[in-house]
């Protein structure tokens, strides 16, 4: 088991906006969570980076509760195995988009410089951004930065890949790119768990997950 949710809650304020949610993910399974704007799906995302602290409940990574890892180990883990895509990513202003991309390998050295460079080509190639890739993120539209982002989640090769809304500034062209490269990384057995709108990407998981008032209301797809 890659990562055991277990009665998650969390509050912000009385009402729960994560209300006793529980599932697993094991390595290179792909799960989607939809529902309406409201429901929960970027608290649960947060609450999963370890980023927001669950005000009940556990999240066990690789058999670690994250809730009782130091800052250090949180940030050692999010770096090397987590790839993360926020609704509202944030690139380095005065970095370029291939720095911006590659910066994740500076920190944890996973690979070669080489190989980083393979990749980031690969990555740049695929979601058509080499013409673009010496401008900094003022320079670019909405769009462009999403598919930096992910370019930028996915060149350390993490374990798991979690998304919120990767696709919600493309157009359809581009987010079948996204699709396609995101099928592609599972098939290597990056595990990804995907928060969407888009039914094209949700129903390429093994599981969907209906969120609805904090609940996993409902899978509407596979176990
Ligand atoms: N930092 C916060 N402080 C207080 N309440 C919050 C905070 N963040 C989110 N909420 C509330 O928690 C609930 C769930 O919000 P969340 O952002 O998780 O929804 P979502 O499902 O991601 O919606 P969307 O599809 O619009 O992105 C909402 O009622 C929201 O107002
Ligand atoms: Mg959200």
């Amino acid at each position: 088991m890659l990562l055991r949710v277990h009665n998650l809650v969390k509050r912000y304020t009385e009402e729960a906006a994560v209300q006793s949610v529980s599932f697993d993910v094991n390595q290179g399974d792909y799960v989607a969570i939809i529902g309406p704007s409201g429901s929960g799906k970027t608290t649960l995302l947060s609450l999963l980076t370890g980023m927001l602290s669950p005000t009940e409940g556990d999240i066990l990574y690789d058999n670690r509760r994250l809730s009782s890892l130091n800052q250090r180990e949180l940030a050692e883990i999010r770096a090397r195995d987590f790839g993360l895509v926020f609704q509202f990513s944030e690139l380095v202003g005065n970095l370029s988009i291939r720095e911006n991309i590659l910066l994740p390998g500076l920190f944890t050295r996973k690979f070669s410089n080489a190989e980083y460079q393979r990749k980031c080509d690969y990555l740049l190639g695929h979601l058509k951004l080499e013409s673009i890739q010496h401008m900094i993120p003022r320079e670019l539209s909405g769009g462009q930065i999403q598919k930096t982002a992910i370019a930028r989640a996915l060149i350390n090769e993490p374990s798991i890949l979690l998304a919120d809304e990767p696709s919600g500034d493309l157009d359809p062209e581009n987010s079948y790119l996204v699709q396609l490269l995101l099928n592609e990384f599972n098939k290597k057995n990056l595990s990804i768990i995907l928060v969407t709108h888009d039914m094209k990407l949700a129903f390429d998981a093994q599981t969907i997950y209906e969120m609805k008032s904090g609940k996993f209301d409902q899978v509407i797809k596979g176990k």
